[in-house]
């Protein structure tokens, strides 16, 4: 396998790739009134400068840019977000050589090493991320951060005022961009708006130690329609809107709840995103996919493979997990020399010391299975710190067995759904956390495990490991069904159909 960090062509990954293989070649659908005007923090290329003055461009990690990179090919429109300097370097040959690519504009949004330290790594990703994850101990409730949020809202506010107009629909992605909607009110500029939260949402005693909680849920509501994964992560959020503004009231049409504080109606609602199925399928059935899926297979003896797919986040549970296979591995010892772990972790944020303090956990755990288990001949865990490119990636889906999916918390969870799009032969088992927003349509067909449970997950993997071709047949067959029907393209076409139904609703 190669590590890709450092990606020289993204593009071929990125767009040529996905174009030639994914078919959002369905017939296009009438085109839409509004152009589609999606700000995300990231955008689905990352530049970097790399000390000798130079730019790296790379493909941005994670879910959020997996998910909307087909929404905006498709659509097409034009995405805002930061580009990943901190300097004005100049950027406009790269990004127009990416637009080609991916199909729609790009507009990038560059941040001061401040605004990087205190919106970016400061209140995004040491007091959201960390509270919305269930993970109070690890949040920073610094006032400095607070302010620089805000500054960076109202920032990307003015950018979305500047390239749009009342024509179009301004969908905006996630928890770093929570107040866009009430900086755009702020600046006088009337725009259609969207919010969709990818993270999970969480209970008021949680939220409730936010001290700039209040605003935030007041914020949201200037959006005209939120959107979370689960119904779950809906329920929090009235549950907050409830405590933080009483007298609000609710209308339920059914699919949505519209809040009304007053001053706006905005409609609320619960939106499972998904990933491309078929380009994931249509990539898994490939020659090239199926000769690399037979190597990988080949290079570990024939051993079956249990893959572990994360970002470097606490909230995957990638030590429980490691633990939970150690476990399995002393408890079942047969079946030592007969599977081995694949774990690729792709690197996350390595400047917040609880990521870094994750990566030296995770490594000494790998050493420790490896040196105590291991034998000449056998490695129990075949370790990756990097990232892949999209054809390895499915390489490996279609060759493991089965995958372990074990975050702690985690808004969705694209890789359960890839690796269901990828499993063409039908053959793999699913091991999923209940703590995955994919668990809320997932139970059932997949093994839900509860990852703080190391003997549940050891014996989850037993299970999987038994598990009789027929059993595993029926149920991967029932999650490539609900992933097929339930695919990105039915989630955007959902939220958008929503967005003009909450019009309609006069929010
Ligand atoms: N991914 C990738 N290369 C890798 C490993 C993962 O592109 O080497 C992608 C994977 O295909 C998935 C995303 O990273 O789309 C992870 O999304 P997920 O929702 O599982 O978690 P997130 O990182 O967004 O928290
Ligand atoms: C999660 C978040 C996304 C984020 C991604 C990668 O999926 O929901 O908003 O883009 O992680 O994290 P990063 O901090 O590198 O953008």
């Amino acid at each position: 396998m190669k590590a890709s960090v450092d990606c020289q062509a993204p593009w071929e990954w990125m767009g040529n790739l996905d174009r030639r293989l994914n078919d959002w070649s369905r017939p296009k659908r009438q085109e839409r009134h509004r152009r589609l005007v999606v700000v995300s923090n990231r955008l689905p290329i990352t530049m970097s400068e790399d000390g000798t003055g130079s730019l790296q461009v790379r493909p941005s990690s994670g879910g959020l840019v997996t998910a909307l990179s087909p929404v905006l090919r498709y659509n097409g429109g034009l995405w805002v977000g930061w580009s990943g300097a901190t300097a004005n370097v100049y950027l406009d040959g790269h990004l127009d050589e990416a637009s080609i690519q991916l199909g729609c504009s790009l507009e990038a949004v560059t941040l001061s090493e401040k605004e990087v330290n205190d919106y970016y790594l400061g209140f995004a990703n040491q007091v959201l991320w960390p509270l919305f994850h269930d993970f109070p101990e690890c949040c920073k409730f610094d006032p400095g951060y607070w302010y620089t949020y805000v500054d960076v809202n109202r920032k990307f506010a003015q950018v979305a005022a500047r390239i749009s107009t009342a024509d179009d629909y301004i969908w905006v992605q996630d928890y770093h961009l929570l107040l866009l909607a009430r900086e755009l009110r702020g600046i006088g500029v009337r725009r259609q708006t969207g919010f969709f939260l990818h993270t999970p949402f969480p209970p008021l005693e949680i939220f409730r130690r936010l001290p700039w909680g209040r605003q935030i849920i007041k914020a949201l509501l200037n959006y005209h329609l939120v959107g979370f994964q689960t119904h779950h992560d809906r329920d929090n959020f009235i549950g907050c809107v409830e405590k933080t503004i009483p007298g609000v009231h609710y209308e339920n049409t059914g699919r949505l709840i519209v809040v009304n504080d007053g001053n706006h109606r905005t409609a609320v609602g619960a939106f499972p995103i998904s990933i491309d199925f078929s380009a994931f399928e249509t990539l898994a059935m490939s020659r090239e996919v199926e000769e690399r899926a037979n190597h990988l297979r080949e290079a570990v003896s024939n051993c079956q493979i249990i893959l572990g797919v994360d970002r470097l986040d606490y909230s995957k549970g990638i030590p429980l997990k490691l633990r939970a296979y150690r476990a399995f591995l002393e408890r079942f010892s047969h079946l030592r020399g007969r599977v081995t772990m694949v774990q690729i972790v792709v690197p996350s944020r390595d400047h917040i010391p609880q990521y870094r303090a994750v990566r030296a956990e995770v490594d000494d755990l790998v050493r420790q299975i490896n040196e105590s288990l291991g034998t000449p001949g056998w490695t129990p865990v075949h370790y990756m710190y990097g990232t892949l490119d999209r054809p390895e990636l499915v390489a490996l889906y279609r060759a493991a067995a089965v995958a372990l999916v074990t975050p702690v918390k985690d808004g969705m969870n694209l890789v359960a759904k890839e690796y269901c799009a990828a499993n063409v032969d039908n053959d793999g088992v699913l091991v999923l956390s209940e703590f995955a927003g994919a668990a809320s349509q997932m139970r059932g067909k997949a093994l839900t495990v509860n990852p703080h449970d190391i003997d549940g997950v050891a014996n989850a993997l037993y299970r999987a490991h038994g598990m009789p071709a027929s059993e595993r047949r029926l149920r991967m067959r029932g999650l490539r069904s609900l992933v097929r029907r339930r695919d990105i393209r039915w989630w955007s076409d959902l939220f958008l159909r929503s967005a003009e139904e909450a019009l309609y609703m006069g929010t």
